[in-house]
């Protein structure tokens, strides 16, 4: 991509504290001599996919007047001009309305109020691109740094032009892939992390020759598992449909399962003395692989597949959550009886993992595997893709658009 700079004055926040940016062609970068002061950007509006109702892909709507968010906690936050982003099977079953009681409700209690707004509704979890504002108290990040993250679900998402980054949430971006190449990863290289760290307890330190199996090896979670398993030096089973193998294999993965093999459930019956499982699927894999792990070797069985959200939703926020505690309780006792434990295992959004794995992937540890980048125009193409299942690997969203910038430049020079 060409540097090219042209100068221009984005907005006078403060009589005394002229805020000089430098507007990067494609979007690159923006660069603020003075970072400090907060906004009222002279932009205040942008471009965002929103919906205003639950539904299919036909209820996405692209607002060309969409508020950009404002810096709210000046010790943390960032305004962020996101580049790229992905679209993760959340994206799709949240635009239906899947998990909206509950995130509604934590949308009420970060607001302290009733009246948190659930519409417009702005979708996408990940994000790369560049800082456009800092808050006052932000320490180690300026304008123009190249950053990536991932929102919770409550949070407006990155299926816009701008984004509310924080530092809680986000790292410098690695330095050696492009902004679409690293939207691939934080939202699903994260719930990976969380799921075989935070829950599962594997680390570099620990999990050098520790037997791992993988299911569901072949989406944004499985792909990213697997590099970050065989980084720590584990050893890898896979399990994936008979497409993907090869794929997967140069992943890294010493075994690789075909479920769509008629021996298949004979095959994984040989296989014994895992350490640890991870699920990506749900169903019947619970049942058919749980005595596949160790005995009496505190060996985990880690899903990301849990009811809570739809329990949620069918029940409500109290009794589903009831209805939740008393179902892991019940699955947790019955693995327990083994000395094994299972876990339900959740995206956890992590700065400090994220600059973990900006440096694996500068090192070369860890890959994206992109199946397919779209352009934010063709935002419900993306949807529809991920909707149709069947991934390998991540579908992204280009949002570098030379036609928006080129507006954008012309109603900064008027400011
Ligand atoms: N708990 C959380 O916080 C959290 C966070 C992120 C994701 N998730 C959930 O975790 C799951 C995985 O996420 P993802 O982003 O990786 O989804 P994804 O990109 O859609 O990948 C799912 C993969 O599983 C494969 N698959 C489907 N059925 C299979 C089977 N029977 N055996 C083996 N592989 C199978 C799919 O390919 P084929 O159908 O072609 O085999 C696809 O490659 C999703 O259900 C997602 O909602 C949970």
């Amino acid at each position: 991509m060409s540097i090219e700079a042209e100068e221009v004055v984005l907005h006078r926040a403060q009589p005394h504290k002229d805020m000089y940016c430098r507007t990067l062609k494609r979007g690159l970068s923006l660069q603020c001599r003075f970072q400090h002061s907060l906004p009222k950007p002279a932009l205040k509006t942008m471009q965002a996919w929103q919906t205003f109702q639950y539904g299919g892909t036909d209820k996405l709507q692209l607002n060309e007047m969409a508020e950009i968010p404002t810096v709210k906690n000046t010790c943390t936050d960032m305004l962020v001009k996101v580049h790229a982003s992905s679209v993760n099977p959340l994206d799709v079953r949240m635009l239906e309305g899947y998990g909206a009681k509950t995130f509604n409700c934590v949308r009420q209690l970060n607001k302290c109020s009733l009246n948190a707004d659930e519409f417009p509704l702005v979708l996408g979890r990940d994000f790369s691109g560049t800082v456009a504002y800092v808050g006052k108290g932000v320490k180690n990040y300026k304008c123009g740094d190249e950053i990536w993250g991932a929102l919770s679900p409550w949070q407006s998402g990155s299926h816009s032009e701008y984004v509310l980054g924080s530092i809680c949430y986000s790292s410098k971006k690695p330095s050696s892939i492009s902004h679409s190449e690293a939207a691939s990863i934080p939202y699903a290289g994260l719930t990976a992390w969380a799921g075989l760290s935070t829950f599962g307890e594997l680390s570099e330190k620990n999990a050098y020759g520790k037997r791992v199996l993988v299911i569901g090896a072949s989406g944004g979670v499985g792909t990213f598992a697997i590099q970050l398993l065989k980084a720590w030096g584990a050893e890898v089973t896979a399990i994936c449909a008979t497409d993907a193998v090869e794929m997967i294999q140069n992943l890294g993965a010493e075994n690789v399962l075909d479920y769509k093999c008629p021996e298949f459930k004979y095959n994984l019956k040989e296989l014994k003395g895992f350490d640890l499982i991870f699920d990506n699927v749900g169903g019947e894999y619970h049942d058919l692989t749980i005595n596949l792990l160790k005995s009496w070797r505190n060996c985990k069985y880690i899903t990301v597949v849990s009811p809570l959200l739809k329990n949620a939703d069918d029940k409500g926020v109290l009794f589903g959550t009831a209805l939740s505690v008393v179902q892991a309780g019940l699955d947790t006792a019955m693995s327990l009886k083994d000395g094994k434990s299972l876990r339900w295992a959740y995206f956890i959004p992590n700065g400090c993992a994220l600059k973990t794995i900006a440096r694996m992937v500068d090192n070369k540890q860890i890959i994206p595997v992109v199946e397919k980048v779209y352009k934010f125009e063709e935002m419900p193409q993306a949807y529809e893709r991920v909707l149709n299942g069947h991934a390998r690997g991540k579908t992204v969203v280009d949002h570098t658009n030379e036609e928006i910038e080129n507006k954008h430049k012309e109603e900064c020079v008027k400011v």
